[in-house]
């Protein structure tokens, strides 16, 4: 695909939207990309996700098949050496983890991370034409370079990316696909924005096929028009398009543009402030997709009458056949579906990252609040830790949802530590890779979906709890089933 900002690009209507970590895998993002739609991979953790999945014996051998297709292929045969476990480990052992990430992180955890995206991307264009993006969050910056450069290694077509303001990507991008190194500022509690250290990553560290990659298109993932400005204008390289995402829609939500308010369940509220401004954003000339609440032929056609490519979907892709989300658990939120209404929760406290998070209240008989009542803290992924300047002035990690003592030790404040939720422990539960943790068992699932969770009816036809993603595509598209 070449990359066209002008008007001769004939984009997709519909993009399935990323979905950490790994409810949008490869066989989610291949089945809509060879509908023609855009199909999406997470790279959200795509690290613990690839050893993970190979300790669970890597049934069909896509992982190994995948990293052997890498252009590193000694490289894949170390990680697959020390992980792959044929048959998979016990469901009583815990999974061997991987370090956590720091500034300082070693070549191999990113040689783990780039393996992983490759795969993951790789997997997901085999056998067909179709376009695939990959799906980043720009808070959780340090794997970024690294999972860059391994979904660009397999031709990613398009970065997608929210949660921050992802203005140093694009140039990020320029550089890896020349193999020229890359950096990226780290936000540091303690030091001014822009004056953190930076993250750093050289692809000429890595043995390889050196030739120039192709440089896939950037959608920042936003929620105003002035962020849109910002990015067209402030970013350090080009941007092609936009995703205008509203606080409907499922996994985290932007703050409220307005004073904190909570209705009274808790949940953040928003108003006119948070409404954007449409008409301005097309007139920045870029194509746009809407997301949240669109998933509907009625929201397609509402996007593209306010001047949208298309939409953005994630709620109802994430309960489809393909997506990662473990069997049982999606299993259990259809049926309650069917059953009786479900709330999603808009909770401002669950997520570390300190912006709201959207958790499905309850699943079956257990409601997300007794089962994180009941969770012992503990931090051993620890994706979401913020950096912050000790009172040596070096530079250290916490997370908000790490033990509390552990937390206070490190200078956090309390308040910060009340309703926060493991989602990097949630999240690979979710996925189906949950940890075994000796004194609790296993890892408790946190399932994220936007507000309009309801409509994964309209796709469950009698006698079925499940549905493909091609039936999901035909219903936005308004074609007859
Ligand atoms: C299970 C789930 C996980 C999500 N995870 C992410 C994510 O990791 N990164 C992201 O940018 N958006 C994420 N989203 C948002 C989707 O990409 C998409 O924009 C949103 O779901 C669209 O609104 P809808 O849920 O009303 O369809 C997630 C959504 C869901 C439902």
């Amino acid at each position: 695909m070449d990359v066209d900002t002008t008007t001769t690009k004939k984009w997709p209507e519909i993009i399935q939207g990323g979905m950490g970590v790994a409810i949008s895998n490869w066989k989610l993002a291949r089945a809509v990309s060879r509908t023609g739609q855009l199909g999406v991979v997470s790279g959200t953790g795509i690290d613990t996700v690839l050893v993970r999945r190979l300790q669970d014996g890597d049934v069909g051998g896509y992982m190994r098949n995948a990293l052997a297709a890498s252009p590193w292929p000694s490289l894949a045969q170390k990680i697959i050496d020390k992980y792959f476990i044929p048959n998979g480990k016990l469901s009583s052992q815990p999974y061997q983890r991987l370090p956590m990430w720091t500034l300082e992180s070693s070549t191999w955890l990113r040689t783990v991370a780039m393996l992983g995206a490759f795969a993951e991307v790789w997997l997901a264009k085999f056998d067909h034409d179709g376009q695939v993006g990959i799906n980043l969050l720009t808070k959780l910056s340090l794997p970024n370079l690294a999972i860059l450069y391994g979904a660009m290694n397999a031709h990613v077509d398009v970065v997608l990316m929210g949660a921050g303001i992802p203005r140093e990507i694009p140039g990020a991008i320029n550089l890896l696909a020349k193999n020229e190194p890359a950096s990226l500022k780290c936000e540091v509690v303690g030091m001014k924005a822009g004056e953190g250290p930076s993250s750093h990553f050289d692809p000429r560290d890595y043995d390889g096929v050196r030739q120039e990659l192709h440089r896939p298109a950037f959608f920042p993932i936003i929620s105003s028009y002035s962020l849109a400005l910002l990015m067209s204008k402030k970013s350090t390289g080009s941007v092609e398009g936009f995703i205008i995402e509203g606080p409907t829609a499922g996994g985290h939500n932007a703050p409220p543009r307005g004073p904190k308010k909570y209705d009274e369940s808790g949940q953040s509220i928003y108003d006119q402030r948070d409404v954007v401004d449409l008409h301005a954003v097309a007139a920045l000339g870029y194509p746009f997709w809407l997301a949240g609440g669109y998933d509907s032929p009625e929201g397609l056609q509402s996007a593209q009458a306010k001047g949208a490519t298309g939409i953005q979907v994630g709620t109802l892709f994430a309960y489809c056949e393909e997506s990662g989300m473990d069997r049982k658990v999606k299993k259990q939120v259809i049926q309650d579906i069917i059953k009786h209404p479900i709330h999603v929760h808009t909770d401002p406290f669950a997520s570390p990252t300190g912006f709201p998070f959207k958790v499905v209240d309850v699943i079956g008989s257990l409601s997300d609040k007794e089962v994180y009542q009941n969770r012992t803290r503990r931090c051993d992924l620890g994706y979401l830790r913020e950096a912050y300047l000790d009172q040596q002035n070096h530079v250290q990690y916490r997370c908000a949802a790490e033990p509390v003592h552990t937390y206070l030790e490190k200078d956090g404040c309390i308040e910060n530590t009340v309703g926060r939720k493991c989602l990097c422990n949630g999240l690979m539960a979710t996925a189906g890779l949950s940890q075994y943790q000796t004194s609790t068992l296993l890892e408790p699932p946190i399932v994220t979906s936007g507000d309009g969770i309801h409509k994964v009816s309209e796709l469950i036809s009698v006698n079925h709890t499940t549905y493909m993603a091609k039936s999901v595509v035909s219903y936005l598209l308004g074609e007859k089933r």
